[in-house]
């Protein structure tokens, strides 16, 4: 009896404490099913907004995809990114990668404010972050995944952690995948997600370098084709200019698709962190080939790297609070 009382207990720990480790390193304490009793409207709402948004302006959706990244990378997926400075808090919206860069705000808000009237103080602003990321990645023809919820917001912002763990698009690519790997994220990670690069802009501030003296030697950079740099070069000059807005995938500028990967193959990717996956290191390179030929593949990887991504750091339980107002804590 008191044998095969042991045996179970052992059984029921051998069950229990694997999965509880697994799921805790994984990030696990979210689930798709989260809102379904609470707020089961949640994910139409969410998506009615973002669609109308995009319908609007379609670069809207590589702006809102971003910004779940920008809350991610920075404490984890806790809503940060999209608190305005007051009082003690300082809004990293004013981080070097956000500044004159960052947009899409006032769709949150938007988004905010019909969900709160759906269903009051019960949201959270970082799951609606990233389900607003999915959505605008099937919204402009990429893959769909379900999002686990269960995330709650930030009590305050972090501007150093925006300048120091979102990586530039001048960093090496050693740096970048450094960057990568103290979230969570592996290689494939980053080469699957650069590929949201397939949508949206960038300032040409955020690749002038590798027009003109991309290494100091006052020449550009040798890994972006000529052609394409000398016509870069006509809307983005040595001085001035630095917020003209360039197409990160010239190609098909508004579709997600894996043209993005097909620009490295042919020396035109806008930034240098695009480049550098083809050009850096032999597994990354792989992928990108991989990715170009394989459309199916990329949108596996990216959505299993979004979710993995979604899952950086959450505050479940009774960590942080449900934001009614995203800009601003609720005390
Ligand atoms: C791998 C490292 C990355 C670097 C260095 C990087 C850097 C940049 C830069 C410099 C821009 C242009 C900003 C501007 O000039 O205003 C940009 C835009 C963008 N990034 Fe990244 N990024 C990276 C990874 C990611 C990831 C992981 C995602 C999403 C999962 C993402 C999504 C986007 C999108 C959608 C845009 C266009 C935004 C718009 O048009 O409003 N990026 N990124
Ligand atoms: C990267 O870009 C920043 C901002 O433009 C600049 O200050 C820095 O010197 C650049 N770093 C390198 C290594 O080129
Ligand atoms: C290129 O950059 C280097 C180092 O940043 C600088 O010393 C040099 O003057 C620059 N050359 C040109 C042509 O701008």
């Amino acid at each position: 009896m008191a044998k095969s009382l042991h045996y179970l207990i052992l059984l029921s720990l051998l069950a229990i404490v694997p999965s509880c480790f697994c799921e805790k390193s994984q990030g696990g304490y979210l689930y798709p099913q989260f809102y379904d009793h609470s707020c089961p409207k949640v994910e139409d709402i969410v998506w009615s907004v973002v669609a109308k948004a995009v319908a609007k302006e379609p670069r809207m959706a590589a702006s809102l995809l971003r910004l779940h990244f920008h809350d991610c990378f920075v404490k984890g997926c806790d809503g940060g990114v999209l608190l305005d400075s007051s009082g003690s808090i300082i809004s990293e919206k004013r981080s070097n990668p956000n500044r004159n860069s960052a947009r899409g705000f006032e769709v949150i808000d938007e988004i905010k404010a019909a969900v709160e009237k759906a269903c009051p103080e019960t949201v959270s602003c970082a799951d609606i972050l990233a389900i607003t990321a999915r959505d605008a990645t099937l919204l402009a023809g990429g893959p769909n995944w379900e999002v686990p919820l269960g995330r709650r917001d930030s009590l305050d912002a972090s501007l150093s952690g925006s300048n120091y763990n979102i990586p530039a698009p001048n960093n090496t690519f050693q740096t970048i995948l450094t960057k990568f790997k103290l979230k969570g994220l592996d290689l494939v990670d980053l080469v699957a997600l650069s590929g949201s690069h397939t949508i949206g802009d960038a300032r040409c501030t955020s690749f002038r370098q590798r027009l003109y003296n991309q290494s100091g030697n006052g020449q550009p950079d040798n890994t972006l084709n000529q052609a394409y740099a000398a016509e870069l070069r006509t809307r983005c000059p040595q001085s001035g200019g630095d917020q003209n807005l360039f197409k990160l995938d010239y190609v098909t500028p508004f579709k997600f698709d894996n043209s993005y990967y097909k620009n490295l193959l042919a020396y035109k990717g806008l930034l240098s962190s695009d480049q550098i996956l083809l050009t850096k290191n032999q597994d990354s390179m792989k992928l990108v080939k991989q990715y170009a030929e394989n459309n199916e593949l990329f949108f596996q990887h990216f959505a299993q790297s979004m979710v993995k991504m979604g899952n950086i750091a959450p505050l479940t339980g009774s960590r942080g609070e449900i934001r009614r107002i995203c800009r601003r804590v609720n005390h």
